[in-house]
This record gives structure tokens, C-alpha cells and sequence, in this order.
């Protein structure tokens, strides 16, 4: 890209440090600079035109520029554009929107709580879980188990539980207590001449033996997202789920379900607690919540944590916990019509109609000769590409994604993985659309690389 002086591309350079993105390199190259959005595409500062197969950050559900959600946003800020819910304070759109999440719940649950971000509601999650322990009189019981690859978000908690080295790197993370076992990724982490049957057992034995070796009675609980999604959109091969859950079960240690990606709709349920029969006491919702077209995020916690919890508060004399912006009227009036259009036209239903489709064009790709494997369920996935000699790991994803790019087709890279998280609007035409891009940009760079 040729940046000009002055320009939009130009004063971001100057101005502003973005995230997941190599500082150096943007001072060079700079940034693609979106102006707008329609349905599943977005157009650049340029007016080029973009399939976003990504949702951007796997969250627009109901697409771009969707007008009812705008409105929404406009009468409750014309109404009340800001009030709390500390101290005993509260207003219609956060008490509409817990209840709605209580009564879509896929499991019992007793309250929802809110926060900003997906971190912020994990962060949450985790002082929820030592708050009850502390109630419980268990004050040992603090450790908390997470996955390698799994993504739980950025801050100093909710980073250390997740299990990519980025976000602990130079970070000085993960904080102690945290521990991460086996990522359910059959191909890269099974054994020699494992089955996949025998791999679930050993990723449910190597829970056990971690929850063992730290005591049970000091292992508080465990986070997962029903499919890692940042980790590379691993879906987790069958029983995986059964198996975990039964370990959990064994030793009393909660489970926190981390939906931010999974959640109202994208596996093809409403929740993907339903899709793999999960039983979590803690659900944490973002992105889709509200199409993050408003900042927001949800705990939903059951009875098992919301009991010790009051107790702990009543207490002490409060809940000593909470952010300004928590349950925002205008973002929860937002994520209240969003829920309502995703029910209204049965998105899910979508998903289900067209994933089919999306999934086979997808493995059909896996025989490209730059690829290793396609990864799906619903309507997320991800194509891997081989290693290939003269390339790093690492290397290749970014490659192909700018000759996608610059076919007009947004993925994001996760090392040589190209995910695919289209917003559930889209229609069959441009999933296949998706997939002619995919298959064009493949051969184009199969022929740029052995160039
Ligand atoms: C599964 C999952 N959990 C948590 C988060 C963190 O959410 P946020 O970026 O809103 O803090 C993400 C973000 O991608 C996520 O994918």
C-alpha cells in the first residue's frame, strides 16, 4: 500500500498503536482503514469492497449497517444514555436483558451479570470463583485450569488463562495458580498411532492427573470455549466434551463455559453449551451479544455460585466488584433487539441451512495441495496450510491472507490457519462467493510462492 502524506492512512501511522499487530511493521506498511458496512461486506477508506468472512472479530451476527440496531441505540440514548447499577441502582434495559439471558439460558442459571469485554467478563469469572471459595470456607481452593491454545482474553487474569504464548510473552504471565492442560487438537497433539477415541481419554487423563498432582481440594475450577476459536478453531473431537465433564464432576471443580465466540448461534444452537451437552455453573457471552455494535459481555451464573456468593456480600456488606460502564442502557437496549432480530429471522436456523454447504466447500479444500486441514462446525472454521520448506511457521497464513485481501476476501490469519467466521446473515450465494475467493487466492499464491 502507498501511504500519502496526510492521509487517513497516514495520521493512524502517526497517531495510533494498535493491537495484535507488529509496531514496526505498521510504521512501514501501515493499516487497512475501513469507512463503512453493509450486510456482510465493509468497504475500505478507498471504496473497495471486502467480504468480512470473519465477522470482524467473530461478532457481527446480523451483519453491517443494520438499522434496527442503530435505532435502538438512538432512543435509549435520547431516553437515558448512561446509568449504573451499583449501589442498589438500576434501569429497564439491563433488568430486560438479564431476564432474556436467564429465560434463553441452555442450563438453569440464577443471575446474569455484565461487564464490557470478553475479558473483562472471564476476569470476572475467575474472582467469582475465589469469592465463593472464600465463602465456602475453602480458602485453598483457588486454582484455576485452562487449555493450551485456549483464548480467554488480554487482561492480567483472563490472559494468563489464555494458552497462547503472545499473550504471556514479555508480559510476565501467567500468574501463578493458573495451569493449562492438553489442547484438544487430535492431528497436532496426539500421540504415535493413537486413535481419537484414545486421545480423549488421554486429554480427560491428563486433566485428572493435573487436578492430582495440584490437590484436589486446591483446584477451584475450569475454563474452556465450547470450540477454541483464536487458538485456530479447534473443535474438540466426539466425547471430548463427556469425558472432561465427568473429570470435572469427580473432583468438584466448576466450570466456566466461555461462549464469547460460540455463543447465539455459531455452532448451529442457540448456545454451544447445547450443541455438546455442556453443564457449565458459569457461561461468559460477548461479540454476538450485541453484534458488537455496543461494548458489552455477560456472566451467567447458576445457583451453585450465585448462593455463596450473596452469602459472601451480605457479609462483608457488599459485592466489592464491578465497572462504570457494566450493563450500559444504551448497549444493552443494543444486544436486546439484536437477540430479537437473531430469534426473529432465525439466524440459528441459518447457520444450520447453510453450514452444509459452507462445511463441505471448506473440506473440499483440504485436498488443495497447500492445505493440511479443514476445521468446522456451524458456521465457523478454519483451513491450515502444510509447512513448506523456506517458510517459518507462522509464515504462510499472513502470506495468503493479503492475496485474499486483495481479492476482496477479510480472514484473519492464526499462524498458517485462515479462519472463517462469516456474520449469519449471509446467504448461500455468498458463501459460495467466500469459497471462490478462497480457492482463487490458493492458486494465486500457489503460483506466487513457486514463482
Ligand atoms: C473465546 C473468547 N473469550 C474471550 C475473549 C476476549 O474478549 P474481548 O476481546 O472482548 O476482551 C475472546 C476474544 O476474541 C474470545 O474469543
Amino acid at each position: 500500500m502507498t501511504v500519502q502524506p496526510n492521509s487517513i492512512e497516514a495520521r493512524d501511522k502517526a497517531y495510533q498503536l494498535h493491537s495484535y499487530t507488529n509496531a514496526r511493521a505498521l510504521e512501514r506498511d501501515g493499516s487497512l482503514v475501513i469507512d463503512r458496512g453493509e450486510g456482510v461486506y465493509v468497504y475500505d477508506n478507498n471504496g473497495k469492497k471486502y467480504i468480512e468472512a470473519m465477522a470482524g472479530l467473530w461478532s457481527v451476527a446480523v451483519g453491517f449497517g443494520e438499522s434496527r440496531l442503530v435505532e435502538a441505540a438512538a432512543r435509549q440514548m435520547a431516553k437515558l444514555p448512561y446509568y449504573h447499577t451499583f449501589t442498589a441502582r438500576s434501569h429497564g434495559p439491563s433488568i430486560e436483558l438479564a431476564e432474556k439471558l436467564i429465560q434463553m439460558a441452555p442450563v438453569p442459571m440464577s443471575k446474569a451479570y455484565f461487564t464490557n469485554s470478553g475479558s473483562e467478563a472471564n476476569d470476572t469469572a475467575m474472582k467469582m470463583v475465589w469469592y465463593r471459595s472464600n465463602a465456602l470456607g475453602k480458602p485453598e481452593k483457588k486454582k484455576i485450569i485452562s487449555r493450551i491454545k485456549g483464548y480467554h482474553g488480554v487482561t492480567v487474569a483472563s490472559a494468563s488463562l489464555t494458552g497462547l504464548p503472545n499473550n504471556h510473552r514479555s508480559f510476565d504471565l501467567p500468574l501463578p495458580g493458573i495451569f493449562h492442560t492438553t489442547c484438544p487438537h487430535y492431528r497436532v497433539f496426539k500421540q504415535e498411532g493413537e486413535t481419537e477415541a484414545a486421545f480423549v481419554a488421554r486429554c480427560a487423563k491428563d486433566l485428572e492427573n493435573l487436578i492430582l498432582k495440584e490437590g484436589p481440594e486446591t483446584v477451584a475450577a475450569f475454563i474452556g470455549e465450547p470450540v477454541m476459536g483464536a487458538g485456530g478453531v479447534i473443535v474438540p473431537p466426539a466425547g471430548y466434551w463427556e469425558a472432561i465433564q465427568k473429570v470435572l464432576k469427580k473432583y468438584d471443580v466448576l466450570f466456566i463455559a466461555d461462549e464469547v465466540i460460540c455463543g447465539f448461534g455459531r455452532t448451529g444452537k442457540m448456545f454451544a453449551t447445547e450443541t455438546f451437552s455442556l453443564q457449565p455453573d458459569i457461561i461468559t457471552l460477548s461479540k454476538q451479544i450485541s453484534s458488537s455494535y455496543q461494548p458489552i459481555s455477560a456472566l451467567l451464573i447458576n445457583e451453585n455460585v450465585y448462593q455463596p456468593l450473596a452469602d459472601e456480600s451480605a457479609n462483608i456488606g457488599t459485592f466489592g466488584h464491578g465497572v462504570t460502564a457494566a450493563g450500559h442502557p444504551v448497549a444493552a437496549a443494543v444486544a436486546l433487539e439484536n437477540i430479537a432480530i437473531i430469534e426473529e429471522r432465525d439466524l440459528v436456523g441459518n447457520v444450520r441451512a447453510l453450514a452444509p454447504k459452507f462445511q463441505s466447500r471448506l473440506k473440499a479444500l483440504e485436498s488443495h495441495p497447500l492445505a493440511i486441514e479443514a476445521r468446522c462446525i456451524g458456521l465457523i472454521g478454519a483451513l491450515e496450510l502444510k509447512p513448506r520448506d523456506g517458510f517459518a511457521a507462522g509464515e504462510l497464513g499472513p502470506k495468503l491472507l493479503a492475496v485474499m485481501v486483495e481479492k476482496g476476501l477479510i480472514s484473519r490469519a492464526i499462524g498458517d490457519s485462515l479462519a472463517l467466521c462469516p456474520p449469519m446473515i449471509i446467504t448461500e450465494a455468498q458463501v459460495d462467493a467466500v469459497f471462490n475467493m478462497l480457492e482463487a487466492s490458493l492458486d494465486a499464491f500457489q503460483k506466487q510462492i513457486a514463482a
